[in-house]
């Protein structure tokens, strides 16, 4: 740790396991211990959570980053939770970092990690869904129906389980952050639903663990998807209206860079359903496959008072 590393504002006491610098539990029990003596020794404490699956990079620290502004303890869960993987998805090849990870997570602040195990999760005889019908209609939905399933049950156990005051969600993410968004409201959950916004690398791509699967030409494809983007974005801020004809253009411009569009979609923000004539505030939604990589990205449209 350097001089410059930020101390967590509550510190994990010295009986809690060290990896790398940083305290971590592994089981919910005793994760629930020590987050109720730290509230009943100081009351008015408030807690942030940011859940991730790890290989953790710049993205994920901004969201830490941003739950140590509005809280006092920031406890992260790293956790590769197989509900969202089909069968032939990457659950087995996604990148585990964990030691790397708690190094970075101790140089930024944070208090605890929680790095819970599978069976702990979804003990034997494990059954309960929760569903988020509409925001989960469409979109990643398309190539992977399962996935918002799974999602939306680990957030709700994981808020459950620290029952936070806030907890952080990265808008790299659009359509999870309001499935999440909807999900705590519609269930009454306490803890409240923060977004923070997309960090991408110095070339314009959107931090994600999978880039690590791009080999260098094709992360020089990949390129193609922020740039589709940020021309639309420029051409809805000049003047442009009609959500069709930016989607074809954007999505030409992929697929000549070698991408295969899954979607790509001009949005309400909230409610997600498309727009035909952007003449309010809209999310541009995309997913494209470069190799067998699949990345996401969104940027933010807005349309001024001429429309
Ligand atoms: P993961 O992909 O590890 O992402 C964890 C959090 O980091 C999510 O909220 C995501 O939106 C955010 N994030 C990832 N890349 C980002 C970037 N470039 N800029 C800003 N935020 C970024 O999303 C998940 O894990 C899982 O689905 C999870 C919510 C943990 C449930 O398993």
């Amino acid at each position: 740790m350097s001089a410059a590393t930020p101390k967590p504002v509550l510190e994990a006491p010295p009986d809690v396991a060290r990896l790398e610098g940083q305290a971590i539990v592994h089981e919910p029990g005793a994760l629930r211990a020590l987050l109720q003596g730290w509230r009943r020794g100081r009351p008015g404490l408030r807690v942030a959570l940011v859940p991730t699956m790890g290989a953790l990079h710049r993205g994920h620290l901004a969201l830490c980053a941003r739950a140590r502004e509005v809280a006092d303890v920031v406890v992260v869960s790293v956790f590769v939770n197989p509900a969202q993987f089909a069968p032939h998805e990457d659950l087995a090849s996604y990148p585990r970092t964990l030691a790397a990870d708690c190094r970075a997570l101790a140089a930024e602040g944070v208090t605890l990690v929680y790095a819970p195990n599978a069976v702990d999760m979804y003990p034997e005889g494990f059954q309960t869904t929760v569903a988020v019908t509409q925001l989960a209609a469409g979109y990643c939905s398309l190539s992977r129906p399962h996935f918002f399933g799974g999602v939306a049950i680990v957030v709700l156990k994981l808020l459950n389980q620290v029952m936070a005051d806030v907890a952080v969600f990265g808008e790299k993410d659009w359509q999870q952050l309001q499935i999440v968004q909807r999900m705590a409201r519609d269930l009454d959950h306490p803890t409240e639903i923060v977004g923070a916004p997309l960090v991408r690398d110095d070339d314009g791509l959107a931090l994600s663990s999978r880039n690590a699967y791009l080999d260098a030409a094709t992360r020089a494809q990949a390129l193609a998807l922020p740039r589709a983007l940020a021309r639309l974005q420029a051409q809805v801020a000049a003047g442009a209206r009609d959500s069709e004809a930016l989607v074809a253009e954007a999505s030409t411009a992929i697929q000549s860079a070698g991408g295969q569009v899954d979607y790509l979609a001009i949005a309400d923000p909230t409610s997600l359903q498309p727009l035909r004539h952007i003449d309010r505030p809209a999310r541009v939604l995309a997913a494209v496959y470069f190799g067998k990589t699949r990345l996401l990205d969104n940027v933010a449209l807005a349309s001024g008072a001429a429309s």
